[in-house]
């Protein structure tokens, strides 16, 4: 068998194609020349670009890490006010609490800061909203989340326009207003941050006295998520606000729903200064209507007003959807029953309730009918019972800020009159 002829042997690169290659080999020539002509250019002009960028924005951030920045930012943000959002849905109108609201919010004489209490869902938020949301000028409102406590000053300083690492506090920043620099840099979180906002906050505050005659106003909502962390940063606060309204200098708003500890609180030292507001419930009349315009019928809505849910908000949303699912007022007050029951049994195991003593039992039946003063509470049931009563995860007695207590909600009413076999006056 003949082999089959050898293929040809390949021919060595630089011998294909003469013409084709010396064309290509002239634009590959020319194309390289280009591109590295341009990489040169480009990055030379990457590099002048990045030099001019970095004094630029050394520039800006002698700008923006200057005192004088960061002040004027706050300052405006105080001038602006903080921007309150419509409310979307059905909204009943409470003149009478957003007026009260607008005398704290603007207070003809600064002489204390003010507490604003009421129960969980009875429409705090929504009013200091709704006082607001007309002229928000020379006020800025903070609403602390269920954050972690370390991270509530960060916040606080978002809602203020105030960047805490564009600022440098200086060691003779702090010596002019009295601190110590290893007293700041030696404080665990967050009580550091909260000092150096503080100190910000104070002179910005007197910036905008100076300027516009009168103090601002900070609100701060829901600081019962922060005293459920533990009472120290609430306590920091609560001095700064004292020391704030001595020296006229701003005036500081806390919104709180935990009015479980406001009787002791009051006689604390930074208490001594504080005004107490309460935001209470809209009236039987309103929480009809409300129900009404959800969609309830009449007769249903008259009684779940009556038996269950009062004129307090977060009980008429609720209602709102378990009456739609097509629930009857009787099933759902037999589940608020069965709550209430279970919270007593509590207290009972430790307190030995149902057989306690007349003067106990004629006490929280006498509260089935209206508020008693919180003198006769506590020397019937003791400071001990009463606190635990009126703890928010067992929310059968309410505080109100003329010293007195009611039973929590028309539902515990209902309940406590019911468990206790109370008789009617
Ligand atoms: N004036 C109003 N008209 C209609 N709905 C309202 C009104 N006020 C409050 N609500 C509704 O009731 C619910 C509770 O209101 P809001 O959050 O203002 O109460 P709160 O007292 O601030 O509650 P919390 O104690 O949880 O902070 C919300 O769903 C809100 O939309
Ligand atoms: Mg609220």
């Amino acid at each position: 068998m003949s082999a089959a002829p050898a293929a040809a042997p390949a021919a060595a690169p630089d011998q294909q194609q003469p013409t084709f290659r010396g064309v290509f080999g002239f634009i590959g020539g020319a194309v390289a020349n280009a591109v590295s002509t341009t990489f040169i250019v480009l990055v030379v002009a990457a590099f002048v670009a990045q030099h001019v960028l970095d004094a630029k924005k050394t520039i800006m951030d002698a700008k923006t890490h200057s005192p004088e920045v960061v002040l004027a930012r706050m300052l405006a943000r105080f001038e602006a006010g903080s921007v309150i959002p419509r409310f979307e849905k059905y909204h009943v109108s409470r003149p009478d609490a957003v007026a009260m609201l607008q005398g704290v919010l603007r207070p003809s004489l600064l002489k204390d800061y003010t507490v604003v209490i009421g129960e969980v869902g009875c429409g705090k938020t929504t009013a200091v909203h709704d006082a607001i949301r007309a002229n928000s000028t020379g006020i800025v409102y903070h609403i602390v989340k269920s954050e972690v406590l370390v991270s509530m000053p960060g916040l606080l300083a978002r809602s203020l326009a105030f960047e805490p690492n564009q600022f440098t506090f200086t060691e003779g920043y702090l010596k002019d207003r009295g601190v110590e620099l290893d007293e700041v840099t030696s404080a665990a979180e967050p009580f550091k941050s909260w000092v150096l906002l503080s100190l910000i906050l104070r002179d910005v505050a007197q910036q905008f006295k100076t300027k516009h005659g009168h103090p601002a106003t900070l609100v701060i909502d829901a600081v019962d998520e922060i005293a459920q962390q533990g009472p120290a940063l609430l306590h920091a606060i609560q001095d700064f606000a004292k020391a704030a309204a001595d020296e006229q200098l701003l005036n500081v708003v806390l919104v709180t729903c935990d009015g479980s500890n406001l009787p002791e609180l009051k006689a604390s030292s930074a208490m001594t200064r504080a005004r107490i507001a309460e935001v209470s419930d809209i009236t039987d009349e309103q929480a009809v209507d409300f129900l009404l315009h959800r969609g309830v019928n009449e007769d249903a809505a008259k009684r779940a007003v009556a038996e269950i849910a009062g004129g307090r908000f977060v009980l008429l949303n609720r209602l709102t959807k378990q009456l739609g699912r097509g629930q009857q007022v009787n099933q759902i007050f037999e589940e608020f029953r069965e709550d209430t029951a279970d919270s007593l049994q509590r207290l009972i195991d430790d307190l030995a309730l149902y057989n306690a003593t007349s003067a106990v039992h004629k006490s929280l039946c006498d509260l089935t009918h209206g508020a008693l003063h919180i003198d006769i509470v506590h020397r019937a049931l003791g400071k001990d019972l009463t606190k635990k009563l009126l703890a928010t995860h067992i929310n059968i007695l309410a505080y109100h800020p003329n010293d007195t207590y009611t039973l929590h909600s028309r539902h515990v009413q209902r309940s406590v009159a019911a468990l206790l076999n109370c008789t009617r006056p």
